[in-house]
């Protein structure tokens, strides 16, 4: 299923299998992007629903309002969804009855060079969501040490070969800096021995290009203070979803929600995440990737 912005919604079935949006509830869509789950859930909570949208970035989400419109059930935040409680409390809404997050980049995003998030499209270094804020990949790769930079690739892009790429990154910048996004793609192509290319399945420059995207947005430290709160936000039988691409991601949503199951505030209905069909990810490969974990707080809880 496409959508009118061009992004494809990873695992729609699946989410709202579990986010289990119904007339009448008030939902949070942390990650609105190209609206494409936001519209389906906003479809099951009429009549009398309410939807919170969420986005770092601020094109996308003005992409959402012509499409969405001014009517009163959807509001829309331009804000990290670390902040969702403020949006809330703007929204008038304290507890809700669920909340999606769906991390990472958007393909409007990726599709965009001048945004910098595409190693194969020539673009300014830059991989940032929200374009107010001052950190670029630009900065990152021609300011942070070496070490620093090895390990960024080492733990958001589990990258075996993060040392060799930082040390070529820094010898090539010493000659002249790194500003394009071909450039660097080139330079990590080189890094890389013919042996492990012809052995990845990827492009080798996939992983260093994620790694600096979760540095330059601090995606994980996003993640870890959304579960700081959104508990405490979830009604009794409220449900949270989130999808993560990123095993890093993924171990944070994991972790997080058994610590509240173990502390008796939700019940999680699976063990393991669920994943993309095969169907979907012929489809659409950027679903590949996908994990889906879901918690429901407990009806006696809070
Ligand atoms: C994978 S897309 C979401 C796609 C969306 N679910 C859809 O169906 O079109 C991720 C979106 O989240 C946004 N984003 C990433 N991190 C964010 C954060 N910490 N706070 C708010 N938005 C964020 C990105 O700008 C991007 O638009």
């Amino acid at each position: 299923m496409d959508t009118p912005s061009g992004h494809v919604p990873v695992m729609m079935a699946e989410v709202l299998e579990s986010l289990k949006p119904a007339p009448g509830e008030v939902m949070l869509d942390g990650t609105a992007g190209g609206g494409g789950h936001a519209a389906a859930i906003r479809e099951r909570l009429r009549p009398g629903g309410r939807l919170i949208l969420l986005d770092r970035d601020r094109e996308s989400l003005e992409r959402l309002m012509a499409r969405f419109g001014r009517e009163g059930d959807v509001r829309y935040f331009h804000a990290n969804f670390r902040d969702f409680d403020q949006a809330l409390t703007e929204a008038g809404e304290d507890q809700i009855d669920g909340a999606l997050l769906d991390v990472g980049l958007s393909s409007l995003q990726l599709a965009e060079p001048e945004r910098g998030f595409s190693f194969d499209q020539p673009g300014p270094l830059d991989m940032r969501f929200d374009r107010s804020q001052t950190l670029t990949a630009e900065t990152i790769v021609n300011r942070w040490p070496e070490e620093r930079l090895a390990a960024t690739f080492r733990e958001y892009g589990d990258q075996p070969m993060a040392g060799r790429i930082a040390r070529v990154i820094v010898e090539a910048r010493r000659r002249e800096p790194i500003c394009r996004t071909d450039v660097l793609a080139q330079i990590v192509m080189r890094a890389l021995p013919a042996a492990f290319r012809r052995r990845e399945k990827i492009h080798p420059a996939t992983r260093v290009f994620q790694a600096i995207r979760i540095a330059v947005n601090d995606e994980l430290k996003s993640l870890d203070t959304f579960f700081d709160k959104i508990f405490d936000h979830l009604k009794p039988g409220g449900r949270v979803v989130v999808i993560a691409f990123h095993s890093g991601e993924d171990r944070i949503v994991k972790t997080r929600m058994r610590e509240a199951a173990s502390q008796g505030r939700v019940r999680l209905p699976f063990t393991k995440p669920m994943t993309p069909t095969p169907e979907e990810i012929e489809a659409n490969p950027r679903s590949r990737s996908a994990r889906l974990r879901v918690a429901q707080v407990l009806p006696s809880a809070g």
